[in-house]
């Protein structure tokens, strides 16, 4: 099985692997991966969080990471997705890979034998969702009856697997940002065949109003760095700041995928203050990581 898309996870896979998470906390030394799985880390982009998570997880379920980035493969030179992905897998047990194409990840789970997962694409962001939806169930046990307002751009890959993971838990989703962003419709409207996914732009106070988590991500997504200066224009009035917190829930928690723009996207009394639980939803990815590796180990 191939982790690529939030949708390739059914409701039931979701809390296996939430399970799979809950109990490692308990239980840390006794579960293992086969000796010396190996995971092929194949990164196109910049990151620090993926990266380190899933390489600390396979080292420490008792494998070995190999970390490629794509720039010294032969892919630079014109090797084919599919070659690559046919070749890593007869080496490795797991590929993750971070794209700027999403059809790139398709095309190398198409020509995988191993499991492929999708470390991040221009679309999707599902391991980093899954780390969300159990940040959000730690602090409120589950995600039934919680309303998450995502904040800013909200066509960011982050936004798209976090409202497609979130909903299909039954949280409620409100998305808030400017009229000239809309969200990808594929992911709204697949959304919001599970739960109450809104999109508002006309109005942050509405968007944000009882919100129980109000979560943002950067205005500049790898890869729009030449369309920088008008998005950070276009999504300034839409900053995380003290005021649009004040119009969520007064115990609304407040979270970022990271990296953060201190002053871009947010501000920094927000993200260093004490309605902030990003340093906790950013440790949580080890352990989703090592949740994930698990359950696609047991799906072989
Ligand atoms: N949140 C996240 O994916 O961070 P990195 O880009 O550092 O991996
Ligand atoms: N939307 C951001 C997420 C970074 C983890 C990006 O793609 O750069």
């Amino acid at each position: 099985m191939n982790f690529v898309s939030s949708e390739d996870l059914s409701k039931e896979d979701i809390n296996k692997i939430l399970n799979i998470a809950d109990n490692l906390t308990e239980n840390k030394s006794e579960v293992s991966l086969k000796e010396h799985a190996t995971l092929t880390l194949f990164f196109e982009k910049p990151s620090t969080r993926t990266r380190v998570s899933f390489e600390t997880a396979i080292i420490q379920l008792g494998g070995v990471p190999i970390y490629i980035d794509a720039a010294s493969s032969q892919v630079k030179r014109g090797e084919t997705i599919s070659d690559t992905a046919k070749v890593l897998s007869s080496y490795c047990d797991f590929i993750a890979a971070r794209m700027f194409k999403h059809s790139d990840i398709l095309e190398m789970a198409e020509n995988s034998s191993s499991p492929v997962i999708n470390a991040l694409s221009d679309l999707e962001h599902p391991t980093q969702a899954l780390t969300d939806v159990y940040t959000i169930k730690q602090h409120f046990g589950n995600l039934r009856d919680v309303k998450i307002a995502f904040m800013g751009d909200i066509a960011t890959n982050t936004a798209n697997s976090l409202m497609i993971t979130a909903a299909k838990l039954g949280a409620e989703v409100a998305l808030i940002g400017p009229k000239e962003q809309s969200p990808n419709v594929t992911y709204f409207n697949k959304a919001r065949e599970y739960s109450k996914v809104w999109h508002y732009y006309d109005s942050i106070e509405e968007g944000l109003d009882d919100a129980d988590i109000v979560y943002t991500d950067t205005f500049v997504s790898m890869g729009e760095e030449a369309d920088a200066e008008r998005r950070r224009k276009l999504f300034a009035p839409y900053q995380l700041n003290s005021k649009a917190l004040s119009y969520a829930s007064q115990k609304a928690l407040v979270m970022h995928c990271l990296p953060a723009h201190r002053g871009e996207e947010i501000t920094a009394d927000v993200i260093d203050g004490d309605r902030s639980i990003v340093w906790e939803q950013a440790k949580n990815k080890l352990l989703i990581a090592k949740a994930i590796l698990l359950f696609l180990s047991e799906k072989e």
